[in-house]
């Protein structure tokens, strides 16, 4: 199966891109996980939408050829950072590449609540009719306090939360398959 994610932190020792890195590692095999270059898309323009930069169409591209969509968000001020807004607003435009995708959303913080409000903005926001991702319901993957869970080499270090992690991903991989099923059938 083919995952392409969307990690809305560009911080280089970003704890979001980490998580995505180690599920990248640990789920290989069972699910291709591509990390979408969302940092180097431009501010979004509706001027230039029907003749968008070189990366914009790569992007699209790939995520038209996949699966489904990973989305790892870092908690800005109450909501997603502007960087995912920015790649999710692209994408929602013109061919719409990511209505009817399964998405699965992730989410790390050093906070207690792990990204809460970030991921509520952002079911709301894969909500809207360009967008309109079939996203996960449950599974809510919230990583709190995450500087004291992976360590230097970047690993998830924390029993637990790997283990739930294991347990949505594999929610993920069947609930995305049926799709296919379902497809296929028709
Ligand atoms: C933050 N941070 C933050 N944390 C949180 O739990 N709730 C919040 O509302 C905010 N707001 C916020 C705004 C801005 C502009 C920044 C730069 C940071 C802290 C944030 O969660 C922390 O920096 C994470 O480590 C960011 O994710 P990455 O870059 O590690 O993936």
């Amino acid at each position: 199966m083919k995952i392409v994610a969307m990690v809305g932190s560009n911080r280089k020792e970003s704890y979001n891109m980490k998580l995505v890195q180690f599920m990248q590692n640990r789920y290989a095999g069972k699910v291709d996980i591509e990390i979408l270059p969302i940092d180097q898309l431009p501010m979004y323009n509706e001027d230039d939408e029907l003749n968008p930069p070189e990366v914009v169409k790569e992007i699209r591209a790939k995520i038209m050829a996949s699966d489904g969509i990973l989305f790892a968000t870092p908690e800005y001020n109450g909501s997603i950072s502007g960087m995912l807004k920015n790649a999710i607003d692209w994408f929602s435009r013109v061919e719409k590449v990511m209505v009817k995708k399964p998405a699965m959303i992730v989410g790390a913080s050093m906070g207690a609540l792990g990204t809460v409000k970030a991921q509520l903005h952002l079911r709301q926001i894969l909500n809207a009719p360009g967008v309109a991702t079939l996203t996960l319901p449950g599974n809510e993957v919230f990583v709190g306090s995450v500087h004291e869970k992976i360590d230097a080499q970047g690993n998830l270090t924390d029993e637990p939360t790997v283990q739930f992690i294991d347990s949505v991903v594999t929610n993920f991989v069947s609930w995305t398959e049926s799709f296919k099923v379902t497809a296929d059938v028709k």
